[in-house]
């Protein structure tokens, strides 16, 4: 028996074919719904591997990795599982990112290298430099919590940081470079002076947090939108909510259509996504939920009035606001968001 007539699909599986697929500029292909693996602090990181491994045999083919997350040498066991059981590489889409602390020449590829050993893979689909600060601090700290070495966002500083991502793809350790958590005016600038062209931009975007204006900036420059959150974030650590957070999936209308279509309000969330064009990376470990997950976006699809009406109920509510990023005390985070249109200076 050949190794790849052992890859045995679940019998529920989605068939990835009927998967929608988003064309990046290069020519390439990313299946446009993935698996998000960040366990939110809570999550153990088997179980966020086991649900890699269940979720490539319903149907998933594309997933969200990052080293921040801890959880890499987990996922890449999964992975190699998968491959043993006749899954090709080719077949699905492996997404990691640099973390902050690691932004520095000699380090992000040293950083890529790391995540490809743990992840058990040769190459990345997509590499993302995961936010444009070199800020960190220790995991799971309190949103007051800053970095003594804590900087704004100095472009000549993330050009250095973006060579290296330019020289790795070279090598072909990632097949794609892309961004993550940026903003309009820090993307022109990166727009005007990049080599290579980032391929997706990651970011926050669920029906109370729909980024109009940057999706559509995104789009006019042939840059995927990769929706993170796209359910509202319900399992998120406690350091990333405030009193004023809205709950989408609570929200009246997406509540009254859920019920019209007999579906969870987290799969409407998803359909919502993969019909206007973004690809959505949903977190879920229960098969039910990434099942539902995946099958919100092939199935059914909401009417234009539906749309239309999700459309209307953007609420500019950002969730992940990454207080800890900031590089001051007592600064609004929306310094990080260069909310005026300009990047807010030191
Ligand atoms: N680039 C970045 O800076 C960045 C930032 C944040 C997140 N991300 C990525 O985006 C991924 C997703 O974001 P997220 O985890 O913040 O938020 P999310 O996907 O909006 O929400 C995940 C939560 O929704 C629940 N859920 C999922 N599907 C459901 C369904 N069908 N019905 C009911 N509940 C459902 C999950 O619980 P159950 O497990 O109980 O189903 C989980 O608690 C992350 O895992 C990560 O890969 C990237």
């Amino acid at each position: 028996m050949s190794v790849r007539s052992k890859w045995r699909a679940a019998g529920d599986a989605i068939d990835p074919l009927l998967v929608p697929r988003r064309r990046l500029y290069t020519g390439a292909m990313m299946p446009g719904i993935g698996l998000g693996t960040f366990g939110s602090d809570h999550v153990s990181h088997q179980a966020v591997a086991d649900a890699v491994k269940d979720a490539a045999a319903v149907g998933y083919r594309h997933f969200d990795c990052a080293s921040v997350y801890g959880n890499e040498a987990f996922v890449g066991r999964a992975f190699r599982e998968l491959m043993e059981s006749g899954l090709n590489r080719e077949q699905f889409w492996v997404t990691s990112k640099v973390w902050n602390d690691m932004h520095g020449e000699g380090d992000v590829i040293a950083s890529c290298e790391k995540s490809l050993a743990d992840l058990q893979l040769k190459y990345l689909d997509m590499y993302l430099v995961h936010w444009p600060f070199p800020n960190h601090h220790p995991p799971g700290c309190d949103v007051s919590s800053r970095s003594g070495a804590a900087q704004p966002y100095i472009h000549e500083n993330y050009m250095r940081t973006w060579r290296e991502m330019e020289r790795l793809a070279d090598r072909g350790l990632a097949r794609h470079i892309g961004t993550s958590n940026m903003t309009i005016p820090k993307l022109r600038l990166l727009l005007r002076d990049a080599r290579i062209k980032p391929a997706i931009n990651e970011m926050e975007m669920h029906p109370h947090f729909q980024q109009t204006e940057f999706f559509h900036f995104l789009l006019d420059h042939e840059i995927q939108p990769v929706a993170f959150s796209p359910i509202g974030s319900p399992g998120r650590p406690e350091r990333d909510r405030t009193p004023e957070d809205t709950t989408p999936t609570e929200d009246p209308v997406i509540v009254a259509i859920a019920r019209k279509h007999g579906v969870h309000p987290a799969e409407i969330c998803i359909k919502w996504a993969v019909q206007r064009g973004q690809t959505p990376i949903p977190f879920s470990v229960k098969r039910m939920n990434y099942l539902g997950n995946l099958r919100a976006a092939v199935s059914d699809p909401l009417t234009d009035e539906e749309m239309n009406e999700i459309g209307r109920i953007d609420r500019n509510c950002r969730l992940i606001k990454g207080q800890v990023f900031l590089w001051r005390e007592n600064q609004p985070w929306e310094d990080l968001w260069d909310v005026n249109g300009e990047i807010t200076p030191r």
